[in-house]
């Protein structure tokens, strides 16, 4: 019984480890061209293709600190691309990003794998928006 946890808890621990390279390998960058350009735009300027057919504003992702007092509001971003924690009860229009990484890894990685791995690719896009900031 108890061999049988510490072995699933090392399974759960290896393929955590797994996830976590694979995503440390792919950049911020790449994961913002894939999962946001369509509506922020290549250049986060707000002008994605999917922009127009949308009901709602799209902001720009350049602006962040600006709208901040200079400072990049790195929590609040994690929270807003996340989507799960409901920060600022963002509108239907903007994805919940958090479940939808997490999918992406529950079957091959499990529930605590998955969300390691979601958190890990929240966190890359975070720091990417951190570095095409206007100011
Ligand atoms: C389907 C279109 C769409 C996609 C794709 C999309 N967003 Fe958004 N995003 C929006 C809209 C619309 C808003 C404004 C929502 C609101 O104000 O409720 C928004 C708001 C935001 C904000 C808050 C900006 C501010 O000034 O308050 C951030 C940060 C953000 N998105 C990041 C991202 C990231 C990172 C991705 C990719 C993982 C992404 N978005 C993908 C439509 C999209």
């Amino acid at each position: 019984m108890r061999f049988a946890s510490f072995i699933t808890a090392a399974a759960l621990t290896g393929a955590a480890f797994t996830a976590t390279t694979a995503m440390a390998e792919e950049s911020g960058q790449a994961l913002y061209m894939d999962a946001c350009a369509s509506c922020h735009g290549t250049a986060a300027m707000g002008d994605g293709p999917m922009a127009a057919f949308m009901s709602v504003n799209v902001p720009s992702l350049q602006d962040l600190s600006q709208n901040n007092d200079g400072v990049f509001p790195m929590l609040e971003v994690i929270h807003i691309i996340d989507g799960r924690t409901g920060v600022r009860g963002h509108g239907s229009e903007m994805p919940v990003w958090g479940r939808q990484f997490k999918g992406e890894m529950l079957d091959a990685a499990g529930i605590y794998g998955s969300e390691i791995y979601a958190r890990g690719k929240v966190l890359s896009l975070a720091y990417y928006l951190e570095t095409i900031q206007s100011e």
